[in-house]
């Protein structure tokens, strides 16, 4: 779908890497370089005209990232870096301040290292427990198992919506409504989750939600907060300087903004954010619903595909993304990707950030595949053209 939208796909590369970065559509450029060609300015700083409109696409962002998820005000959207950024941001401006030793916080071995190492830092800091939600046979995280991993210690749990390696869609309604139950907190990591499909953060009551623009079509450099209104006056920020403050004196006396601007200290990416609203409006126009549906279709045809292949080890066949995660049998992950690289052909090979995800899968590497919405038949077909290559191991070496 919508393919004569990005300029690079008419070079004919086939593009399967989306779980770590989307293609751009060409709107998003030409968003960007309009911000630097005619009105490049300051937000929140000025006085004059440009900078009034620099900050007025500023903050219409705001406004379309609280429409995209459905949240009650624009106080509950802050821009970040990304969701590492997010998640850091969370960790210590919230957690730090409410949990003390012996807390247990709930995480999963499929988590990405921004949704563990903040917390394996924050349990060094002030003695909480880290624990871990089995996965079921699958790999995949289940309303059972997430019952049996709570105990009256549970303070949080911290997990993606989406793996980034199993693609599984964890069932974060059930899971939010089995914590608050519980007086637990849930952080949700949205990075796999928010670009492929419908999220209403008051349906899903979330109390954080976390991701990055540039795996939905958007800018690197820019990604979202969004918290539950609860927190609106809990949270501190953990980064200080112009901005987030109101005030602040010689001897230290200082008066802090409230939110949004208490977490968007110093000049923000003001180019970046304002192309994200372009994309924002983009990808609203197309529709979530569709992409999901869509990207659905395609993973079914790509599994049926891939299993024509004896030679292929498919480790989440039974997962709902558009993330496909494989190894050909004796071929080396990364040299898989080598390979289907002289085809145009980019895939991840690696561990993808999920560390200890080995400890499930039983092997440290995979090849991942993730599709998105300009992805077709096609470009599936000619993958698996190169995977049923009778030479593959010649032609790898
Ligand atoms: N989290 C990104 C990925 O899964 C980088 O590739």
């Amino acid at each position: 779908m919508h393919r004569e939208d990005f300029e690079i796909l008419k070079t004919g590369i086939i593009y399967f890497d989306n779980g770590a970065t989307t293609l751009k559509p060409k709107v998003l450029s030409e968003a960007i370089s309009d911000y630097y060609n005619y009105y490049s300015s300051n937000a929140h700083r000025g006085d004059y005209a440009l900078s009034l409109k620099a900050s007025a696409e500023y903050e219409n962002v705001r406004e379309l990232v609280r429409k995209l998820i459905n949240a009650n005000t624009t106080k509950q959207i802050a821009f970040t870096s990304g969701t590492t950024d997010g998640i850091n941001k969370i960790v210590f401006g919230y957690f730090k301040n409410k949990l003390k030793k012996g807390d247990e916080v709930l995480l999963t071995k499929s988590e990405h290292a921004s949704n563990i190492l903040p917390w394996f830092e924050l349990s060094d800091e002030i003695g909480i427990k880290i624990k871990y939600i089995e996965l079921d046979e699958n790999h995949k995280v289940t309303l059972e198992n997430v019952k049996k991993a709570i105990t009256p210690n549970t303070k949080v749990i911290a997990m993606a919506h989406v793996s980034n390696v199993v693609g599984d869609i964890r069932p974060l309604k059930e899971i939010t409504a089995l914590a608050h139950k519980n007086g637990i907190k849930v952080l949700c990591d949205g990075a796999q989750s928010v670009p492929h499909m419908k999220i209403d953060v008051k349906d899903l009551d979330i109390d954080f939600l976390t991701f990055s623009a540039h795996k939905m079509c958007g800018p690197t450099g820019v990604g979202v907060i969004y918290l539950k209104e609860d927190y609106l006056n809990e949270i501190k920020p953990i980064i200080f300087g112009g901005g987030m403050n109101a005030e602040f004196a010689t001897d230290g006396n200082r008066l802090y903004k409230g939110m949004p601007e208490l977490l968007e200290a110093g000049t923000p990416n003001i180019a970046g954010v304002i192309g994200f609203g372009y994309v924002i409006k983009y990808l609203l126009n197309i529709g979530f619903d569709k992409i999901h549906k869509y990207e659905y279709e395609l993973r079914s045809y790509l599994i049926k595909r891939l299993k024509e292949i004896d030679e292929i080890q498919i480790y989440n066949e039974n997962s709902e993304s558009g993330i496909v995660t494989i190894n050909y049998k004796d071929i080396f992950p990364q040299d898989l990707s080598i390979y289907l690289d002289k085809y145009n052909i980019c895939t991840r090979a690696g561990s993808h950030c999920a560390k200890i995800l080995k400890e499930e899968l039983k092997i440290k590497n995979t090849c991942r595949i993730s599709l998105y919405f300009y992805n077709n038949k096609e470009e599936i077909d000619k993958l698996i053209e190169a995977l049923k290559n009778k030479n593959i191991k010649n032609d790898i070496i």
